[in-house]
């Protein structure tokens, strides 16, 4: 049984203030929820008062959206894994098709940052997913194995049980679009059969693979039961306490 994780990426939203009003509405309306795994991942500037206000609880679970792979040194405006642990940052979202896209990140540095994460314990979620031109020419399977080959490459059986793995298609990002329940679970199950094929089924068959891409309330629940669905990566439904919290009862035993 794969527990089903669901992560709000805020992306370059709410200030600490905001944050700080957030989780209070949010704590109360997922009071009575149970069996799913919460993931609030803010922007850095929100991460200490985040963690603070988590005070370590199991049931919300603090991830970052992005971290660079060296240990420490002269990377003007990056944050390294050490300065994520220390605010007990738990998960780190890495190869955002944002960042693919807007920051040029390649599958060669996501893998570094997917390595980089396990030696010091962050659990990735890797984002992989095909533009809009590159389903239009059938090619979205092709896509996903070279993202996944690339950004997985060198990771041993058991790191993969550490990581999370978030298809999102790009054509659905913030577009209003979502895949269908069938097109997201085609392409979920062809990313478990590729990470079958990294490792083998018995792995596979644990690793967690979640959609990401205009998840909202009233398509959450179809989407989350899809056999190879295991949880959501939410970005503007996220960004509300009560709307977040619809998507996770969707996901979750109440
Ligand atoms: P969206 O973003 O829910 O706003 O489409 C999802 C994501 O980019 O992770």
């Amino acid at each position: 049984m794969r527990k089903k994780i669901i992560a709000a990426n805020w992306k370059m939203n709410m200030t600490v203030a905001e944050t700080e009003s957030f989780l209070e509405s949010f704590r109360l309306e997922i009071e009575d929820v149970t069996g799913v795994e919460i993931v609030i991942a803010p922007p850095f500037t929100a991460l200490a008062k985040l963690s603070e206000l988590l005070g370590g609880s199991q049931k919300i679970r603090l991830g970052a959206q992005n971290f660079y792979f060296e240990k420490s040194g002269a990377y003007t405006g990056e944050i390294s894994a050490t300065m994520l642990r220390e605010l007990f940052v738990k998960y780190v979202i890495v190869g955002h098709s944002e960042r693919r896209a807007i920051f040029g990140e390649t599958d060669a540095i996501i893998n570094q940052k997917v390595l980089a994460a396990h030696a010091s314990e962050l659990k990735p979620i890797l984002c992989v997913g095909e533009t809009l031109a590159e389903r239009e020419a059938g090619k979205e399977k092709q896509v996903l194995e070279t993202q996944l080959r690339g950004g997985l490459a060198g990771v041993t059986p058991g790191q993969l049980l550490d990581t999370v793995i978030a298809y999102e298609p790009v054509w659905a990002i913030g577009t209003g679009k979502t895949a269908t329940s069938a097109q997201a679970q085609d392409a979920h199950a062809h990313t478990r059969a590729v990470i079958a094929g990294l490792s083998d089924q018995a792995t596979a068959d644990k690793v967690r693979i979640q959609y990401g891409g205009s998840v909202k309330p009233a398509n959450a629940r179809e989407l989350l039961h899809q056999p190879d669905i295991d949880g959501a990566l939410v970005g503007g439904a996220s960004l509300e306490a009560r709307s977040f919290a619809e998507i996770i009862k969707a996901g979750g035993e109440e």
